[in-house]
């Protein structure tokens, strides 16, 4: 059987692991790599054997022999890019956030439909072990009823700067870049419930702390301290029309004692952390129990999370598996994280 030819577009750290996960599916040839840094690109080429090097994505996606993209570029590319590449006959993978607004969302929904393509968000921590597990739980029923969820990334120093603090290139700050992960892991254990009103709050009150000497912090491939547009700290209350709710919590820079990764499931039969490490609680015979799964990755792993999402995606372009996270949950999830920060703006709860 012919390989499927792949391009990546955005060849900065992240797609580092699409590079890796491609290469080590025995379906996939890396065909061609898109940067607007050529350099970068053809550095990438090089190590994983591609043959093509653009610094112009339609270059790339004019290719007849190509048969899916990744979408790694900051976020103000990804619908864009998407739908272009939707329209060229592509499959997509495109990273998390989907895109910036709801509209832009609605607009990649539409070129899904009327391409009849694969699109994947990279809502990458639905594939890893801890989540496959615990979802199995949940859809047997141990947790009952889940009514209150908890999505938390707190860091106390880690504004990375560059694109991801010039709100043009990112849509927003932490909300959007880190907790867009938490939020949707809840969310999609939860069973996807709609959302019904959000009250949020984002704050710019401490700026991106670049002045903080002695302590290292995670920066941007393309780090510059000079802009930072973006909120530095949000939260958000999300009452779903089932009656269930989350409360959320990310910051890039908050005086916290230390970072805090934390998702939790809470229901009527019992309950969960996925984040920072799988448990489960539950009860019998009158006693509560904590029970943690003996499995590989108790713990979201970084290498196992990306092979499983492009093993999906590729099973998925070939109609032996649906994708875990299709357009219409980036949908959703632009929704939620637009009404934080609309409800932040307005002062007033966002209904829907
Ligand atoms: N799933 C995850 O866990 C995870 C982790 C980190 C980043 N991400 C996402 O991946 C994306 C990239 O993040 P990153 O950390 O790799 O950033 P990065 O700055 O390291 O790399 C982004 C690259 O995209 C290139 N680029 C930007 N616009 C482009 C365009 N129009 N055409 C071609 N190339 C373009 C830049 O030159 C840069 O090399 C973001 O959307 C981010 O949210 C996901």
């Amino acid at each position: 059987m012919a390989k499927t030819k792949v391009g990546v577009i955005g060849a900065g750290s992240i797609s580092g692991v699409h590079f890796e996960s491609y290469h080590n599916n025995p379906e996939v040839e890396i065909y061609a790599v898109c940067d607007l840094n050529e350099e970068r690109a053809r550095e990438k080429a090089e190590q994983y054997g591609a043959t093509h090097v653009f610094t112009d994505y339609n270059e790339l996606l004019a290719l007849p022999e190509i048969d899916a993209v990744s979408v790694c570029t900051w976020n103000n590319g990804h619908a864009p890019i998407s739908i272009a590449a939707l329209d060229a006959g592509k499959h997509v993978l495109c990273e998390k956030p989907l895109c910036m607004t709801v509209e832009e969302a609605l607009e990649v929904q539409e070129a899904v439909k009327r391409s009849g393509k694969v699109l994947q968000v990279g809502f990458v921590r639905r594939y890893g072990n801890n989540a496959k597990v615990l979802k199995e739980f949940i859809d047997q029923g141990d947790l009952g009823e889940i009514y209150y969820s908890k999505a938390a990334c707190i860091r106390r120093l880690g504004n990375p700067g560059g694109w991801f603090s010039d709100k043009e290139r990112s849509g927003g700050g932490p909300l959007i870049d880190i907790g867009v992960h938490v939020i949707d892991l809840a969310w999609y254990l939860m069973g996807k419930p709609k959302v019904k009103s959000i009250t949020g709050n984002a704050y710019n009150k401490l700026g991106n702390r670049n002045n903080i000497q002695n302590l290292d912090f995670y920066k941007a491939a393309d780090y510059d301290a000079n802009k930072n547009s973006v909120e530095d700290m949000a939260n958000a209350l999300i009452r779903f029309e089932n009656g269930a709710s989350m409360a959320v919590e990310v910051s890039f820079t908050l005086h916290a004692k230390k970072d805090n990764l934390a998702v939790s499931l809470y229901g009527t039969k019992g309950g969960a952390e996925i984040e920072p490490e799988l448990h489960i609680i539950g009860e019998k015979y009158n006693t509560i129990l904590n029970m943690t799964p003996q499995i590989n990755d108790t713990t979201f792993n970084f290498k196992s999370g990306f092979q499983n999402e492009i093993n999906h995606f590729i099973d998925a372009i070939h109609g032996r598996k649906e994708t875990l996270s299709p357009v219409e949950d980036g949908v959703e999830m632009m929704k939620i994280l637009c009404g934080i920060y609309e409800s932040s703006e307005t002062g007033k709860e966002i209904t829907f």
